[in-house]
């Protein structure tokens, strides 16, 4: 079977099964083009919580396909690929953080969304690259504990000053590997480029860079920006998708080490099982998990706007 004759067939059974199929912006351009809606985490969370089909295919990590099982526990949610999991979500579990809680009196707890939903039971709110500061802007706290990413932590204390916000020791793994010298190296190859950065990267890297924002904020950006060239510091392929989508403008990585193994596991030809109901993997949580990481998620959606 060709690309072609597989995206079709994916095509066909989605319909025909009432499937909605959601893919991050990490996915391969081959996933995208089978997609009903394409987005950042904010973005699929949203979606989820509103679409209409019975059954929702989530081509990206667990925690995404977890978060949509939250907002809508009546329908069947596969996860693309029952191996794609985030580290950064892996790094602290609820108990860490119910042992840690007694130092941080009279403290919001803010998740990133990339945590599992066990862990959302005991936060005040959850927030996702595109809408951490103004999520933090509205809150009526003003001390906050911030888990698990530091860095974003510590892009978020740089924007909203009049917030008190502590942080522990976590991360994504991959957008840490990008350091200063990473930035002297693109910009000196490429002086004319604009530096766009995930804010899950260093600050050293993020207080280099000409825009921060999510993937798809990055998108956006260089979609509208007047300017010709760019480097790009995220996922590796958020550089491919924006050289498909705008040939006339030119793509540079700031670091090739930038491709996450989890979110390219998943294939065309898993995304062909799932919606011949043989692949992925259907995720069941328990009533409780559901309950307490629904109103971490909905307070995330009040606030996000
Ligand atoms: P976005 O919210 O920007 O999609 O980020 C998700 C993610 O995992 C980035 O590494
Ligand atoms: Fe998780 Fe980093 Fe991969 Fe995003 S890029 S899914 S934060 S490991």
């Amino acid at each position: 079977m060709t690309v072609y004759e597989m995206q079709q067939e994916i095509l066909r059974l989605k319909k025909e099964n009432d499937i909605c199929i959601l893919a991050h912006a990490y996915q391969g351009q081959e996933i995208l083009d089978v997609a009903d809606y394409v987005g950042d985490s904010y973005g699929l969370s949203v979606q989820a919580s509103k679409d209409p089909h019975g059954t929702v295919l989530m081509c990206g990590v667990r925690f995404m396909a977890e978060t949509c099982k939250v907002l809508s526990p009546e329908k069947k949610v596969i996860l693309s690929h029952p191996e794609a999991g985030c580290p950064m979500a892996d790094q602290m579990d609820k108990e860490d953080i119910e042992a840690i809680l007694p130092n941080y009196p009279d403290h919001a707890v803010v998740c990133y969304v990339n945590t599992t939903s066990r862990l959302k039971t005991i936060c005040d709110v959850c927030v996702t690259s595109s809408s951490a500061v103004k999520i933090i802007r509205a809150m009526e706290q003003k001390d906050i504990l911030f888990i698990p990413d530091q860095n974003l932590a510590q892009y978020v204390a740089e924007q909203v000053p009049e917030k008190n916000i502590k942080f522990l020791r976590g991360g994504c793994p991959r957008h840490a590997l990008m350091t200063k010298r990473d930035v002297e190296r693109a910009k000196a190859a490429h002086p004319e480029a604009l530096l766009l950065v995930h804010p899950e990267c260093r600050p050293e890297v993020v207080q280099a860079a000409d825009y921060v924002g999510s993937t798809t904020g990055i998108m956006k950006f260089a979609r509208e920006s007047e300017a010709k060239e760019f480097i790009i510091g995220t996922e590796t392929s958020i550089l491919e998708h924006l050289q498909f989508e705008l040939p006339e403008k030119r793509f540079h990585y700031l670091s090739k080490d930038l491709m996450c193994p989890n979110m390219k596991m998943t294939t065309l030809a898993d995304v062909y099982s799932c919606v011949k109901g043989t692949g992925g993997e259907i995720i069941e949580l328990e009533q409780e998990i559901i309950d307490g990481a629904r109103r971490c998620i909905d307070e995330m959606i009040r606030l996000g706007g």
